[in-house]
């Protein structure tokens, strides 16, 4: 039976680029849609910018643009992102649309018409210089139960507890420092007590929620009255303003789900189709796929709006983890902060990374740890080395005759690998990736086994053994076929290249049972590359790091005044591949170098070096250094005199043709393109670099 499904990833907020966290979620549910229609189902996969709220009206702010034409760059980047890897939305729109206000107010006024929306006057933050009202993420401060400095103002990372913005004790506004006031500011909220049966009913009863999110729900929300929920906010604010209380916009989390049906509605109106044949069909499952951070909007908040406005619930919510990198949070600082721009930039092939987040995401709700060394191993011997190698390994052999017309005797492979596939079906439907991967694994390792069996490569030296090649080369590219078919969701660009290869389609769940005969074979083209652990160093190199290091004193080439980040990024890739990163030292060896500020006080050329300067060097007191740099080509002696350079003074002096250098001059770059460094304005010769 064909089923209708509705496949939703939760809405990226658009004040920020996709990262490799975002990703986790795209792929999964990526895999979902693509697996379903694989298996020929009715699916549509949506999603949306979310665009509202204080931190992008902020940010659009001190970019001094509009919020509207912040939304509208962010929207290109995060699609350009999405499309390279892979992502088959059917529709991406945008909470900023006006689909998305006519069905937010349609719902609004049901929550109306069921007196479930009450008014009350409470006292907010305001931020007396920047002139609005402050959300609590805005606010920093003191946590009033644990004294932990700098916490937010709606929960301590220190201790954990959650409490009003109100209660933070030396409360300031990270926009301007200065200390928020308290105002009255007119709220609407929406109650939700009087949905409690119906909540209790949906998330215990329904099937629709993970058990151990239905457990969670039950023992922190469900076990106690359900609190009204704050919807509106006071202007200045980007969003809609709320139809029926001029002045008051509501709050980001009201429309953004909202997004989901928006985005529906759009795609309808685009290709003809009735929205009410999706949102409002309970023959349709509504599946919706989000991270365990926004777990309550969607489990508590958003089916009470769903229920009021008449709308289908979700069949499934599946809730994911959080991205760990090599076993920690991802960090800016730390430069695991990975944007999907530094991962393309860098070089690496986005089925890469669909392949490994597919072979480690479970149903469950566990974080996932991108590991280098694990991503650079599955991807080589997993990848490339079993599945990939059995097309290279065969192909070229029956580039000439094409398959075989009949199909051979394999000892039972091929139908033992059709009979896998009510099993990995079901791994795909319960999102349980890893093990769909895992048993496709298998069935490339049994093909594997069989072609170092057979090895043809002997076969195709003796023309009398021609026959016997062709079948089990035949065998081995049924065999691949099979294999790519089954993993034809996670890696939907190499089961293009498959299909080119071997003439026949990937993308029919039932190809698993027929083999191909008869047909011909494409000449062999470079499917997938390994990975190089160099791209992977290069992939942890921030763009903006690069983008917005200062361009070097001397002669460095003017930087363009708007050169766009991405030029940054390619450039660093290239650097960095060209000479990879040095391995790890500790701090004491980091301290054996004595890094100082020098004064070039005399330059002159060597008449006999092609090369070479040779620089007078003063570290402001002592005997003066004479140094010989390799930077002729680069700089006029003249221009040197009085500048400040970093030098390693602790360097063992040598002797050259040219007499005694005492030290060296540290600049970057190599033979034509050599930048010195200099120090930032006020240094001195002669202080230490730490
Ligand atoms: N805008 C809201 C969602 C609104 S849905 C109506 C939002 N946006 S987000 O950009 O912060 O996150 C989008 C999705 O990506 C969320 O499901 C979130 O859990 C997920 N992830 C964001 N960072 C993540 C990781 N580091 N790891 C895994 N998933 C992460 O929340
Ligand atoms: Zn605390």
């Amino acid at each position: 039976m064909t089923r209708q499904i509705l496949v939703t990833s939760a809405l990226p907020y658009a004040n920020g680029p996709i990262h490799l966290g975002h990703l986790v979620e795209y792929i999964q549910t990526d895999v979902f849609a693509r697996f379903q229609r694989l298996r020929g189902h009715r699916v549509a996969y949506l999603c949306a910018d979310d665009t509202h709220g204080t931190a992008i009206m902020i940010r659009a702010q001190k970019e001094g643009r509009t919020p509207e034409q912040l939304i509208a760059d962010m929207a290109v980047q995060h699609q350009r992102d999405f499309a390279a890897f892979g992502m088959s939305f059917d529709h991406y729109g945008s909470t900023n649309s006006p689909a998305n206000l006519a069905i937010a107010t349609g719902i609004w006024q049901q929550l109306r018409q069921r007196q479930l929306v009450v008014e009350r006057s409470v006292e907010r933050l305001y931020d007396p210089v920047q002139k609005t009202f402050l959300a609590d993420r805005f606010v920093v401060g003191t946590c009033p139960r644990c004294g932990a400095a700098d916490q937010y103002g709606d929960s301590c990372e220190k201790c954990g507890s959650t409490y009003p913005a109100t209660e933070l004790k030396n409360p300031r506004s990270v926009h301007s420092g200065a200390a928020p006031e308290l105002r009255p500011s007119t709220q609407l909220f929406v109650r939700l007590e009087p949905l409690q049966p119906f909540l209790r009913e949906w998330t215990q009863a329904s099937g629709a929620l993970q058990g151990e999110v239905a457990n969670y729900l039950a023992g922190h929300f469900l076990d106690k009255p359900l609190q009204d929920w704050d919807v509106s906010r006071p202007a200045p604010y980007f969003g809609f303003e709320i139809p029926d209380a001029k002045g008051q916009y509501w709050y980001v989390w009201f429309d953004a789900p909202i997004g989901y049906i928006a985005a529906t509605k759009e795609w309808c109106d685009r290709t003809g189709q009735s929205l009410d044949g999706w949102w409002k069909n309970p023959q349709c499952e509504v599946v919706h796929f989000l991270g365990k951070d926004i777990t309550y909007f969607h489990t508590l908040f958003w089916p009470a709006l769903l229920h009021v406005g008449g709308y289908q619930l979700p069949r499934r919510v599946q809730i994911h983890g959080f991205l760990l990198v090599n076993g920690e949070k991802m960090s800016k600082s730390k430069g695991t902060f990975v944007t999907a721009q530094q991962y393309l930039d860098a070089g690496l092939d986005p089925d890469c990374l669909r392949y490994y987040y597919a072979s480690k995401l479970s149903s469950k709700i566990d974080d996932l740890d991108f590991r280098t060394d694990e991503f650079v191993g599955k991807v080589n011997s997993d990848l490339v080395g079993r599945v990939v190698n059995l097309a290279s390994r065969s192909a070229r052999f029956v580039e000439a005759t094409g398959l075989a017309t009949r199909y051979p005797d394999d000892g039972g492979l091929f139908a033992h690998a059709a009979g896998m596939r009510d099993a990995i079906a079901a791994a795909y439907e319960a999102c349980d990736y890893r093990e769909a991967v895992r048993l496709a694994m298998t069935l490339a390792d049994a093909a594997n086994e069989y072609v170092e069996q057979k090895a043809p490569w002997t076969m195709k030296k003796d023309p009398a053994r021609a026959a016997e090649l062709q079948d089990v080369c035949t065998v081995v590219l049924n065999l691949f076929h099979q294999i790519v078919v089954y993993l034809q969701p996670v890696l939907p660009s190499l089961a293009a290249k498959a299909a080119k290869l071997l003439g026949s389609s990937c993308d029919r769940w039932d190809l698993v049972e027929r083999p191909l005969v008869g047909t011909k074979v494409a000449p062999f083209e470079h499917m997938m590359a390994r990975v190089e652990p160099a791209k992977v160093a290069a992939m942890f190199v921030p763009a903006t790091a690069v983008a917005e290091a200062p361009a070097p004193a001397a002669k460095a080439p003017a930087a363009p005044a708007t050169g766009p980040a991405a030029a940054g990024a390619a450039d660093a890739v290239d650097t960095l591949a060209k000479e990879p990163l040095a391995g790890e030292i500790t701090i004491d060896d980091f301290q054996k170098v004595d890094l100082r500020i020098a004064k070039v006080v005399a330059a002159e050329a060597v008449p006999d070096a092609k090369k070479l300067l040779r620089l007078t060097l003063s570290l402001g007191s002592g005997p003066t250094r004479n140094v010989f740099a390799g930077i002729k080509g680069a700089y006029e002696p003249e221009q040197l005199v009085g500048r400040l350079v970093v030098m390693v003074a602790n360097l063992a002096p040598r002797k050259m043709k040219f007499g005694l250098s005492e030290g060296m001059v540290v600049a970057a770059g190599t033979d034509g393109e050599v930048f010195l460094l200099s120090p930032d304005q006020g240094a001195k010769p002669g202080q230490r670099l730490h």
